[in-house]
């Protein structure tokens, strides 16, 4: 027949996957590759997205030859997310004010950095547990890259005041100042914290995650107020028993995990998973 032409169409199975990975040291434990598994079940997409460990000194290499062999997208975690900002040739105005990147996206031939941790936080907060950030005051523990992360999107919603208490005050200081523009933010020492009636405690030490016990005073949790470890399942159990002990709401970092996984899916591939169905399935698994 003139003019029609039979085209053979490869089998799914050889047509390349678009590669995702999870970048960090230690990764094996990441949830990410199941997460994103279960988003791209969901939504019908063929992906691949597994976890990458690179060496503490080489971090940049290892990213650099996942991109260069034809991947997609990554996902950063500890150590690696202030050298992964460094990295990119271009980054969002968020991962700039946090300095840390938890994402990265290959686009037009260049390595783009954005951080999803502080909207995942924020979504986590605000639609899956109905707390109203706007004119909270929140008490922040810890003053690194996790605090950092989430700062900007924390002020972004109104609260009435951040106090940022950090062991090291100066940290604590130093990060009140590069915020100071964005909403009412405060410092102090983990043992000064002013005495006031906080609606949200979060912890954004590296104490769960390492085993350390945080040296907090007790009357930092108030009944009804909400504790939120950014650590999540056993790692942040401590921390949450002691807001428990003062009836205090108690709630670890998995729904935060799962929303930064959710935003980085949409920046990538343009649709947003529902989350709601993937985090109830996650859970039982940390039990
Ligand atoms: P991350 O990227 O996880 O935030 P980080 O930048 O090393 O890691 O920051 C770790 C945070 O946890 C810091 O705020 C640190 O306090 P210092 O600035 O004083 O080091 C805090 N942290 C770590 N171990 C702690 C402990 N045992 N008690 C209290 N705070 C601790």
């Amino acid at each position: 027949m003139a003019g029609s032409r039979i085209f053979a169409r490869p089998p799914l199975s050889r047509i390349p996957m678009d590669r995702y990975v999870v970048i960090g040291n230690p990764v094996a434990h990441s949830l990410s590759p199941a997460i994103h598994a279960r988003f791209a079940a969901q939504l019908g997409d063929r992906i691949e997205y597994s976890a990458l460990l690179a060496p503490l000194d080489d971090f940049r290499g290892t990213a650099t030859a996942f991109f260069e062999s034809g991947g997609l997208g990554a996902n950063v975690t500890l150590p690696f997310k202030v050298e992964a900002f460094r990295l990119a040739a271009a980054a969002s105005a968020r991962a700039e004010l946090a300095g840390a990147a938890n994402f990265l996206a290959r686009r037009d031939g260049r390595i783009e950095a954005d951080n999803t941790d502080g909207a995942g936080l924020v979504i986590d907060l605000t639609a899956n547990l109905g707390f109203a950030l706007r004119g909270a005051r929140i008490l922040v523990l810890g003053a690194g890259g996790a605090a950092r992360g989430v700062l900007g999107p924390l002020l972004g919603e109104a609260p009435s005041v951040v106090v940022i208490a950090n062991r090291t005050p100066d940290r604590a200081r130093e990060l009140a100042a590069r915020f100071a523009n964005r909403g009412p933010v405060e410092a102090c020492a983990l043992g000064a914290i002013p005495a006031r009636d906080y609606d949200l405690v979060l912890n954004a030490t590296s104490t769960s995650t390492r085993g350390e016990t945080l040296e907090v005073p007790d009357a930092v949790f108030r009944e009804g107020a909400l504790a939120y470890d950014m650590a999540y399942g056993h790692a942040a159990e401590a921390f949450l028993a002691r807001a428990r002990a003062r009836s205090a709401h108690a709630c670890d970092g998995l729904g935060m995990l799962v929303e930064q996984a959710a935003e980085s899916y949409l920046l990538w591939r343009g649709r947003r998973p529902a989350t709601a169905e993937v985090l109830a399935a996650l859970r039982p698994g940390l039990a």
